[in-house]
């Protein structure tokens, strides 16, 4: 379905950045955010210049401070009358094997990839539910398939706890004009992973993923694996291998 109007949060860069790019060629206008502005400034220079009949509004967002995310989430509203499609996109990979003194970034990594997604779901629900329309989707990961080891443990875990977010609301909503997307992205090319993008298998560059992701998106799936080569294929298995077979597989 088309939506006119679409909020993304973490858009300075990555998959958010490429999406707020495959979005304006689509013929959306964007309402974008993340902390860093100078890169989200660009973003809508160069935006603005390929599709000068595109509208691009940025604001500067720390989703982890819940007032402003209702905030910043209203005041686009306000701007464009409608927000049709909320992506929440922010997230952040750091994280340590437990109780090997890195619990800061295990609790940021938590704070930011599920606690702050809440309120973004939160504050976009609240304008969706005015609207009695609206699309909300949920950037998970593969991860959320099944507990991971060491730097992965509370990324898994934050990344399993957002799909069941976004199944809940889908189980709420089913029947009604609100929809809900679960992505569950495999490995793209990012600012995220630029340190172990030659040791992964199935690395995809950033447009090539993305366009994957803004395909599901448009299609307004459930839930969706993207790219959906190997990983649609590698779910199940990713879900049921005992654990010695994962550990060989991953
Ligand atoms: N790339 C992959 O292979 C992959 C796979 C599965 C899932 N994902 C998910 O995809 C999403 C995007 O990640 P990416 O790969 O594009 O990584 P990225 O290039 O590092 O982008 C992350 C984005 O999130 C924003 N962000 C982080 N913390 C934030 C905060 N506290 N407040 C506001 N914005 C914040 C960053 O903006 P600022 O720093 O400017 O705030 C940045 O725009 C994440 O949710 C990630 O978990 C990625």
């Amino acid at each position: 379905m088309f939506r006119p109007t679409i909020l993304i949060t973490g858009a300075s860069s990555g998959l958010g950045a490429e999406m707020a790019r495959q979005f304006a060629t689509l013929g959306q206008d964007l309402a974008l955010c993340a902390r860093r502005t100078d890169p989200l400034e660009a973003l809508k220079a160069e935006i603005s210049s390929a599709h000068p009949d595109r509208r691009v509004e940025v604001r500067a967002l720390d989703v982890t401070d819940d007032e402003q995310v209702f905030e910043v989430f209203r005041s686009f509203r306000a701007d464009f009358g409608t927000i049709d499609r909320v992506v929440v996109n922010a997230g952040l990979g750091k994280g340590a094997p437990l109780g090997t003194g890195r619990y800061a970034a295990n609790r940021e990594t938590a704070m930011t990839n599920f606690v702050a997604a809440l309120a973004q779901a939160e504050a976009a629900m609240e304008i969706f539910r005015a609207q009695e329309s609206g699309h909300l989707v949920l950037v998970s990961s593969m991860s959320a398939m099944r507990g991971l080891p060491k730097s992965m443990t509370v990324y898994a875990a934050t990344k399993a706890a957002l799909s069941h977010l976004g199944e809940g609301l889908q189980y709420e909503l089913l029947g009604k004009p609100i929809k809900v997307t679960v992505l569950h992205c495999g490995y793209i090319a990012s600012e995220m992973n630029e340190q172990v993008q030659q040791q992964v298998r199935f690395m995809v560059p950033t447009d090539q993923g993305v366009r994957s992701m803004v395909a599901a998106i448009e299609k307004e799936k459930a839930h969706a694996y993207v790219p959906p080569l190997p990983w649609t294929a590698l779910a199940p298995v990713m879900r049921h291998a005992p654990l010695p077979l994962l550990k060989r597989l991953l």
